[in-house]
C-alpha cells in the first residue's frame, strides 16, 4: 500500500543535485518511497513530451487508487528532486490537476489528493467468473475454435498489399451496407459452387459473423410480428442469446436421427427456425434428404422461415459436403456463413442470403446497426477468394482436421474404451459418449478441471441430461495438434484415475 504524507528525508538532498530540466535526468530513486516510483517512466519520457507524461500518471495513479484519496504530496521541490525533472513541471502538473480535481490545495503549503475520485470499473469479462477448467487450462477441448496458427498470413498480407494498389479513393467512403459489390459477387460464386446456395448477389448481405446476420434476422421478424422463433435441442446457446437480444424468445425443439423432429415443430406453432442442416450443432448429424423436404414443406404450409446456419458446412471429411438446404428453396430459407472457422473468428466476417421477401428489410436494419463492415477488409476478402487463397485454405484445413479428428477417436479408443464417438463425419468437433463408468459426470468434470483440462458436457448445449449415466462430451479438436489432443486425452485418463489429483 502506498504510504500517505511527503517523501520526506532525502528530498533536499536530492534536490540540490538535479535542480533543473534540462541536464541528465537521474532521478534519486534510493529516496523515492513506491508510491511515487510509479511517476519514474513518465519522469524518463522525451523532454517535449515530459509534462503531459507526468500529468497522464499522476492523474491514472489518483484515478486507479494507488494514491488514495486525502494523500499528502511532496512538495514540488522535493518530488522535482526526486524524479529528476524541473520544478516547473511538478508545479505545472499540481496547478493543472487540482483545476481538474483530482489534486486540492490545502490552505496553506501542500497538496493532496482529493477525495472521491473513482477507479473505473474493470471490464466485465476480467470479473466473470470462468467456466471450470477454462482459465489457463493446460489442455482446452471446448469446441469452436479453429486453428488459429494455420491462418495464412502470408496470402492475406499480399492480397492487403494489392487492395491498396488499386482500391480507389472513392471506396473509402461510406460503403453499401449490404456489402462491396466485388465481395458479394465472389461470396456467391463460392458459395454456388461449394455449397449448391441459390446465390444473387442483389440478395447477399455481408455481415460481422453468423451471429449478426442472426440479430438482423432477429430484429426484422420481430417487426413482422414474430415473438418466438424454433431452436433445435440440442443446438448452440448462441442462437438463443442472440434472439432474446432482439427481444424474441426460443422455443427448444427436440430433433431425431434425420434431423429436427417434425412432429414437436408443428405443434409448437413457430413461425420461423434456425437449424444447422450440414452439421448439426453439436451432434454433428447431418439431417437426411426426407427431413429437409419435410421442413420445406412445413415452411411453405405455414408461410414460415427456415435460417440455416451453415457454421462449419465446408469440412466434411469421408465424403463430399451436403449441399446447403437454400438450394432446395431460396425464398423459405435464410442462409448464413462465415469465414470463423475457415479463417478465424476475429475477422468478424460474414454473410447472410436473404428470400426476396426479407432481404431489404435486413438491409435497412445492417444500415441503421452500422452502416455496413469495413471496406478494407471486404476487398481483402474478396481478392483472397477470387485468387484461390479461399479455397487453398480449405483444402490445408481440411487435411490437418482429418488428420486431428482421427487422433481424437483413436485417443478415446485408448483411453476411454467403451466410448461411442458420433457427428465424426464432418465440422470441428465431436461428440464423445463416455460409458457410465467414468461419471458421475460432475465428477468427471471436477476432476478435469482440478488437472487443467477444459471439458464442455453436451447438457451445456440442451435441456436434457443423459439418461442411462453415460458421459456425452462435446470435444474440439480443430485447434490441437494430434501429440497434443493425444496428451490431452491420456492426462483426463489419469486425471480420472487419481481422482482429480493430476498435476498442472
Ligand atoms: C452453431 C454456430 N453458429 C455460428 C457460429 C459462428 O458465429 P460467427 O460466424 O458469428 O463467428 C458458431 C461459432 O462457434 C457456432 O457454434
Amino acid at each position: 500500500m502506498m504510504s500517505s504524507g511527503t517523501n520526506s528525508g532525502a528530498g533536499s538532498e536530492a534536490g540540490s543535485r538535479t535542480s533543473s530540466g534540462a541536464g541528465p535526468h537521474r532521478p534519486s530513486t534510493e529516496s523515492l518511497s513506491p508510491a511515487w516510483e510509479l511517476l519514474l517512466p513518465a519522469a524518463a519520457a522525451p523532454a517535449r513530451g515530459r509534462g503531459r507524461a507526468l500529468r497522464s500518471a499522476l492523474r491514472e495513479a489518483v484515478r486507479s487508487g494507488r494514491l488514495a484519496g486525502g494523500t499528502r504530496l511532496p512538495s514540488s521541490r522535493e518530488l522535482a528532486a526526486d524524479l529528476g525533472v524541473s520544478r516547473g513541471l511538478v508545479t505545472e502538473a499540481y496547478e493543472q490537476l487540482t483545476a481538474e480535481s483530482y489534486l486540492r490545495s490545502g490552505r496553506g503549503a501542500g497538496t493532496w489528493v482529493s477525495e472521491g475520485v473513482r477507479a473505473a470499473e474493470r471490464p466485465v469479462r476480467d470479473r466473470a467468473p470462468r467456466a471450470a477448467g477454462a482459465a489457463g487450462a493446460r489442455v482446452d477441448f471446448r469446441p469452436g475454435t479453429p486453428d488459429l496458427s494455420l491462418f495464412p498470413r502470408g496470402a492475406w498480407s499480399a492480397a492487403q498489399r494489392a487492395v491498396w494498389g488499386r482500391l480507389p479513393h472513392s471506396a473509402l467512403g461510406y460503403p453499401d451496407p449490404r456489402g462491396l459489390p466485388e465481395l458479394r459477387e465472389a461470396l456467391a460464386g463460392l458459395l454456388a459452387r461449394r455449397r449448391g446456395v441459390v446465390a444473387d448477389p442483389e440478395r447477399l448481405v455481408v455481415c460481422s459473423g453468423v451471429a449478426q446476420a442472426t440479430t438482423l434476422l432477429g430484429f426484422v421478424l420481430r417487426d413482422a410480428g414474430v415473438t418466438s422463433v424454433g431452436v433445435e435441442d440440442p443446438g448452440s446457446p448462441e442462437h438463443a442469446s442472440l434472439f432474446a437480444a432482439t427481444g424474441l424468445g426460443t422455443v427448444p425443439l427436440p430433433l431425431d436421427d434425420d434431423g429436427l423432429a417434425l412432429a414437436p415443430l408443428v405443434r409448437s406453432g413457430v413461425r420461423a427456425v434456425v437449424t444447422t442442416p450440414a452439421h448439426q450443432f453439436p451432434t454433428g448429424i447431418g439431417y437426411s434428404a426426407q427431413r429437409r423436404g419435410e421442413l420445406l414443406g412445413w415452411a411453405r404450409d405455414t408461410d414460415a422461415v427456415i435460417m440455416e446456419d451453415d457454421y462449419d458446412g465446408d469440412f466434411r471429411y469421408d465424403r463430399e459436403p451436403v449441399g446447403a438446404l437454400q438450394g432446395l428453396d431460396p425464398e423459405r430459407v435464410v442462409y448464413t456463413g462465415s469465414v470463423s472457422k475457415s479463417l478465424a473468428p476475429g475477422l468478424r466476417l460474414g454473410w447472410l442470403i436473404a428470400p426476396a421477401a426479407l432481404t431489404e428489410r435486413i438491409v435497412a436494419r445492417k444500415r441503421t446497426m452500422d452502416l455496413g463492415n469495413p471496406v478494407l477488409d471486404q476487398a481483402v476478402l474478396a481478392d483472397f477468394v477470387v485468387r484461390g487463397g479461399y479455397d487453398r485454405q480449405l483444402r490445408r484445413c481440411q487435411r490437418a482436421y482429418r488428420e486431428r479428428r482421427d487422433a481424437m477417436v483413436a485417443a478415446l479408443d485408448e483411453h476411454f474404451p467403451g466410448t461411442t464417438v458420433s457427428g465424426i463425419a464432418a465440422g470441428l468437433h465431436i461428440i464423445a459418449r463416455l460409458p457410465a463408468r467414468y461419471g458421475p459426470e460432475d465428477a468427471l468434470l471436477e476432476r478435469a478441471a482440478g488437472a487443467g483440462i477444459a471439458l464442455r458436457p453436451l447438457r451445456d448445449c440442451g435441456t436434457a441430461g443423459s439418461e442411462d449415466g453415460s458421459v456425452p462430451l462435446v470435444l474440439g479438436y480443430a485447434h490441437l495438434a494430434p501429440g497434443d489432443i493425444a496428451r490431452g486425452v491420456a492426462a483426463l485418463a489419469e486425471a480420472w484415475r487419481s481422482g482429480g489429483s493430476g498435476r498442472r
